[in-house]
């Protein structure tokens, strides 16, 4: 669809100097046109919102209008409403949406409901400044759809333990922000989150660790002496339940929930639990420390596979994504090199590198999956041993993987660390900040992201789905410092993920951003005030 960017001088300028609502949220909506009448719509507390008849999703959509706008849902009526919410929106991309503010009132119209949610969250961050029962709206026409169908988010719940009010206030942030991903890092050497009803002790004993390191442990590979740890134990794992209720609160939002069961490293807290799954069989103990370990699945062990296709298979079970994350970064080699049984595996799969170890666990994994109706996604390490055939690339690391899997016709989800980790500092001055993984990303570093290499011809590119931002937890323990470390780089991603290149402006942004920390602030989310 060819677009147009039509900001008004004057609505740019009206944003500090009056409070006359000029439509420019974040993510910009990338047209706004005025019609030049100087007339206004009253938005007026109590009045009615209409939705179509008979559609849930829509009635649904018509109670967010209520929650955020102070409105009264109706089924719509011949007359129409104050507000009206509707479909028909025509535009191929689902979540594509116009508002309208004219004579008839104010219409928000989608392409499907999700555009509806969308429009809905654009009006809420316009007014989000103003007060009072009355707000005046200018009349316009505002359109908008997202420049990628994939907008993710990673949340690691498995270094720290998150509740599930928190999970829920994450979800509500993101879609604020209009993303629809919700990845969720649910185990790690250090905590298994979630619960496997035919494997009882795993969530139960994988999900405790007595005390963690203090400070950054960087490069230490081995266990730290004890006086550098503190005195708390972290403990806590998700129920079933509590995962089904999260996973249909983040669907109301229109997200989908990735799960992801990291494997084969990356699983120190599991075979703490089933030693047997390791090359030596142990003892180990959930890690309390950060960094990669070479303690991972040994892949000669028959029990593995079953062991694996029993957690997937809960976690099919409770997660409807058509998505299921592997993990498969940060794989040692170290153990299965000297492991009789995974040096007997190579030989009966014929390989004579241990890389192919995990080629073979993955399209194993891949199979599973696609048994259940679902694909496999990721690190970018399976790009160097490991890939499946459908296997769908999160490229994190920072060099050629996504131009690798993209040539490859690879779907790739772009989360290049130098743009997209929001465990790094996010300003220069690290004294006055909270510990942070050694790195540094600003905000506006987030915002030049650019998730399409120029590598990549125009038909490559179509494998790019799109971007995701990541928030490790290893140094960041309570929901307020998580808020701190997600906003406002996740308005700077959210653009990024929203807007075509050239519609991109990061000294408007900083106009827009200042609207939008005030919103912040309402809404009692904590952020990180100075940016660079
Ligand atoms: C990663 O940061 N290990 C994916
Ligand atoms: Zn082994």
């Amino acid at each position: 669809m060819k677009r147009t960017i039509l900001f008004l001088a004057a609505a740019a300028l009206s944003i500090s100097a009056s409070a006359e609502v000029n439509y420019q949220t974040i993510p910009c909506p990338q047209s706004i046109v005025f019609d030049g009448s100087g007339k206004s719509a009253l938005l007026v507390k109590g009045q009615t919102v209409s939705y179509p008849a008979e559609n849930a999703k829509m009635w649904r959509n018509a109670l967010f209008a209520q929650e955020y706008l102070g409105l009264t849902p109706e089924v719509e009526k011949k007359k129409p409403a104050s507000v009206s919410l509707t479909l028909g929106l025509e535009s191929e991309n689902p979540d594509a949406y116009c508002i309208t503010v004219g004579k008839k009132g104010i219409q928000i119209q989608g392409a499907s409901e999700s555009g509806v949610f969308y429009g809905i969250q654009t009006l809420r961050k316009s007014i989000a400044d103003e007060q009072g029962d009355t707000i005046r709206l200018p009349w316009a026409t505002i359109k908008a759809e997202p420049r990628f169908q994939y907008r993710g988010t990673m949340l690691d719940c498995a270094r720290h333990f998150f509740p599930v009010e928190f999970v829920k206030e994450f979800i509500d942030i993101l879609a604020l922000h209009g993303v629809n991903k919700f990845h969720w890092h649910l185990t790690d050497d250090q905590g298994w989150r979630v619960e496997v009803k035919a494997l009882p002790e795993l969530a139960k004993r994988g999900s405790y660790r007595p005390h963690t390191i203090l400070g950054s442990n960087l490069g230490v590979r081995e266990t730290p002496p004890t006086p550098l740890y503190d005195d708390t134990p972290e403990e806590g794992f998700y129920t079933q339940a509590q995962l089904r209720e999260i996973v249909a609160y983040a669907a109301e939002r229109y997200i989908t929930i990735i799960p992801e069961i990291d494997l084969p490293g990356h699983m120190v807290a599991a075979l703490s639990v089933y030693p047997e799954l390791g090359c030596t069989g142990g003892p180990y103990a959930v890690k309390t420390f950060w960094g990669v370990d070479k303690d991972v699945l040994c892949v000669g062990n028959p029990k593995t596979l079953e062991f694996i296709k029993t957690v997937l298979g809960e976690v099919c079970d409770i997660f409807p994504s058509k998505f299921i994350h592997i993990g498969g970064d940060e794989c040692p080699r170290t153990r299965w090199e000297k492991c009789p049984k995974c040096q007997a595996k190579m030989k009966e799969l014929g390989v004579k590198k241990e890389s192919e170890l995990q080629t073979y666990i993955n399209r194993e994994v891949e199979s599973f999956l696609a048994s259940r109706g679902r694909e496999l996604i990721g690190w970018d390490e399976i790009v160097n041993g490991g890939l499946s055939d459908n296997a769908t690339v999160m490229f994190w690391r920072g060099g050629d993987g996504d131009v690798v899997a993209a040539k490859q016709h690879h779907r790739v989800i772009n989360s290049n660390k130098w743009f997209c980790y929001l465990d790094y500092y996010q300003l220069e001055k690290r004294e006055t900040q909270p510990l942070a993984f050694t790195r540094y990303l600003p905000l506006s570093k987030c915002y030049s992201m650019e998730p399409v290499s120029p590598e990549l011809t125009p038909e490559e590119s179509k494998y790019i789905l799109g971007a995701q931002c990541n928030l490790w937890t290893e140094y960041v323990s309570s929901p307020d410092h998580a808020e701190y470390m997600l906003l406002p780089r996740l308005a700077a991603l959210s653009e990024v993920m929203w807007l075509q290149p050239a519609e991109k402006d990061f000294g408007q942004f900083k106009v827009r951003l200042a609207a939008l920390e005030k919103y912040y602030r309402r809404l009692g989310y904590k952020y990180c005030p100075h940016y660079e």
